[in-house]
């Protein structure tokens, strides 16, 4: 008995305890109702009084280890939780970030797009005069079509306003630059527009231009065809619509499918279940000559994208105003 209880003890001395696997395993085996101390106490019950005599210190010191191996443990852990207070792994009390605007995130992920495809950012002025925003773009004074644009003039000088579209950058770069020309041009412009759940009095129209030689139709089509594919996925549904722009012939506006199942599906496209995302055609020559381009060396096509109509498409949202109300409720969806 006495060589078994020395066993036990040296084993205890040399047993490391390190996980709490380890503590409740050593709990289990040495401490517990049927563990070894239990076991050798009934054993010693049963021995000669000479017997009980030599092994019952021995016994004594065992218990005493076996208990003293947990409670230093016990000791050693609160030690630790009491002098370092601060545990490196634990993760960060960080703030909540913002998030960037539903608008500002689809104009940098088509400015993107475009950007692989060798279009360079450029940009012009919000407050415009008739000659970039109209004149220029074959608009002469008078022309029936500035009435597509009901405009806001600025201090009742006919000749500074609002733009009315990005188009006005077009000219712009061109007055400044020789093709080949490969823009892409974002920004806000004004309409004298009633405000509905698809029209607003100001919005975001993203500008293309692509001007060089021998710049053809298909070329548009295949370069509107990338840009839906790599936005919306390969399996979008698209349609071109012949239309009409003074400063592009010919000329088309682009549809995407947006579903006509619900009352709403009905008024946000107008019962036909197609939303319009651009206008686009290949550069009028009266355009090239406007601004000193060789009309009959380089061609060329633009677009004009809303911004909002393709967040719409993308994030399924059925009224255009959510995303100038700043409402928390609805920003929040989009972090
Ligand atoms: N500027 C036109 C609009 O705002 C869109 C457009 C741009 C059309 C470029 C053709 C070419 O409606």
């Amino acid at each position: 008995m006495q060589e078994k209880i020395n066993k036990h003890i040296n084993d205890i001395e040399n047993i490391n305890i390190i996980t709490s696997a380890d503590a409740e395993n050593f709990q289990r085996t040495y401490l517990g109702k049927q563990g070894i101390l239990n076991k050798l106490f009934s054993e010693f019950k049963n021995l000669s009084n000479d017997d009980k005599k030599k092994s019952g210190k021995a016994l004594n010191t065992l218990k005493t280890i076996a208990f003293d191996k947990i409670k230093n443990l016990e000791n050693t852990t609160n030690a630790t939780e009491n002098n370092i207070k601060i545990d490196l792994t634990m993760p960060s009390n960080y703030q909540k970030l913002g998030a960037q605007h539903p608008l500002t995130n689809v104009k940098n992920r088509i400015i993107d797009i475009f950007n692989k495809v060798g279009f360079v950012f450029s940009s012009g002025p919000e407050i415009e005069d008739d000659w970039h925003n109209f004149s220029a773009l074959n608009m002469p004074q008078n022309h029936p079509a500035r009435d597509m644009q009901d405009t806001f003039f600025i201090s009742l000088n006919p000749d500074t306003l609002l733009r009315t579209h990005t188009s006005s950058v077009q000219i712009r770069y061109m007055e400044k630059n020789p093709p080949p020309i490969r823009i892409i041009s974002p920004g806000r412009v004004y309409r004298k527009e009633d405000i509905s759940a698809r029209a607003h009095c100001i919005f975001h129209q993203i500008e293309g231009l692509y001007i060089d030689q021998d710049v053809s139709f298909a070329d548009l089509k295949k370069m509107i065809m990338y840009f839906v594919k790599s936005l919306f996925g390969k399996d979008v549904k698209i349609r071109f619509r012949p239309s009409f722009f003074p400063f592009t012939e010919p000329s088309a506006e682009v549809d995407i499918y947006w579903g006509l199942n619900s009352k709403t599906d009905y008024r946000i496209t107008k019962g036909t279940g197609w939303l319009e995302i651009m206008g686009c055609g290949m550069i009028d020559p009266n355009v090239l000559e406007n601004v000193n381009i060789d009309s009959k060396k380089f061609s060329g096509f633009a677009f004009g994208l809303g911004i909002e109509r393709i967040a719409m498409l993308l994030h399924q949202v059925d009224d255009l105003r959510l995303f100038f109300e700043n409402d928390i409720r609805f920003l929040k969806q989009f972090q």
